[in-house]
């Protein structure tokens, strides 16, 4: 089969983590027999300095006509100074609503070679950590109404029924083939579109008696994140809360050099990218940990192309690899081997 992906490096270290997903994805095409056509597009810090705006217009449509896209990171402290509406980040934004993609799944989970990584304690952890926290992708305050007037600033968080059914969907989805147990996050106790959000929810709940539903207020749900994280399996939860708690969940993993990430709509087209930035203090230094990126290309094989076994593939060599003692930087630890980002890529290939 022949598979069209639309990959988009961005900026700083996003360059070097992609260049290592390419190359898996070339070792997997050939082991396998598939062909991936791969379209590099320019988006963020590149393509304002290139074309003078975030997302140009044709890296959208190369995106649209693309089975997946496959996307480094962007931003950088070069363009930190430019108004909100021109940012790098614009082009994130602009992609995941341009392309529809208002589920995004952020798997945690720890891996059982690098328990020394992570900072929690090893009787917090326990045997293992696998934790799910689907965030809604196109909604909320990243696409409500904001602006100044006067002495004030303004951002507007907004939920439609709609968009909180069909992430609730999502989630309940997911927990049915897992441990049928769904946290949902918010702040109903202050916010109105949260007491919407957790109306919904439980509507949506209905449908899916076998599985528990629980809801947690956000403030509550970031301590216990560090508390009890075993207690959490799917997480579902808004736009903003999602970006802050799956960072925090990521970290209990190792490093947020770990987390893949899938942005799904109502298709399978999607766009996968790893949970972290730009991490401009250590682009171009051969530093950078490539693993979420390229389990991301795992996750775009399962999901987008349904490519399960090939997928299994690449997480099983990223596996051997750790217990092999390969460690990037950021998960190194006393007695471990450390590599750059492209040995640790070229082990993961050896592995496959
Ligand atoms: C993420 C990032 C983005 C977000 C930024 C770069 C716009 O932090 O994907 O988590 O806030 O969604
Ligand atoms: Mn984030």
């Amino acid at each position: 089969m022949k598979y069209n992906i639309a990959v988009i490096p961005g900026d700083g270290i996003g360059r070097e983590v992609v260049e290592q997903a390419v190359k898996v994805l070339k070792a997997v095409g050939s082991k396998y027999g598939h062909i991936f056509e791969l379209t590099e597009v320019d988006a963020g810090g590149c393509a304002i300095d290139k074309y003078g705006v975030a997302l140009p217009e044709e890296t959208l449509e190369v995106c649209k006509k693309s089975d997946a896209v496959l996307l480094g990171a962007v931003g950088g402290p070069k363009w930190d100074t430019l108004p909100g509406s021109e940012r790098p980040e614009q082009a994130l934004l602009g992609l995941r609503k341009g392309l529809g993609l208002f589920a995004n799944l952020r798997p945690a989970v720890l891996h059982n070679a690098l328990k020394e990584a992570s900072p929690l304690k090893p009787e917090i952890i326990g045997e293992s950590l696998d934790i799910i926290v689907v965030r809604e992708l196109t909604g909320g305050i990243y696409f409500g109404d904001r602006g100044r007037s006067g002495n004030y600033a303004y951002d507007t968080e907004k939920y439609s029924i709609e968009e909180v059914e069909r992430i609730a969907r999502v989630a309940f989805d997911i927990a049915i083939k897992r441990k049928k147990k769904v946290v949902s996050v918010d702040k109903a106790n202050i916010l109105e579109s949260s007491r919407l959000w957790r109306e919904v929810v439980e509507r949506v709940a209905e449908e899916y008696p076998e599985v528990t539903l629980e809801h947690m207020y956000v403030d509550n749900a970031a301590m216990q994140l560090v508390r009890n994280p075993k207690q959490f399996d799917v997480i579902v939860t808004s736009n903003m809360f999602g970006d802050i708690l799956s960072d925090e969940a990521s970290m209990l993993t190792g490093s947020i050099g770990m987390l893949p990430s899938a942005s799904l709509g109502t298709d399978r087209r999607g766009m996968y990218e790893p949970v972290h930035g730009s991490a401009p203090d250590i682009a171009g230094q051969d530093k950078a940990n490539p693993i979420a990126m390229i389990i991301s290309a795992a996750m775009m094989l399962r999901y987008s192309f349904d490519l399960a076994e090939e997928a299994d593939a690449i997480e099983k060599a990223v596996g051997s690899v750790l217990d092999q003692g390969y460690r990037t930087g950021d998960i190194m630890s006393p007695g471990m081997k450390l590599v750059g980002t492209n040995e640790m890529g070229e082990r993961i290939i050896d592995n496959i």
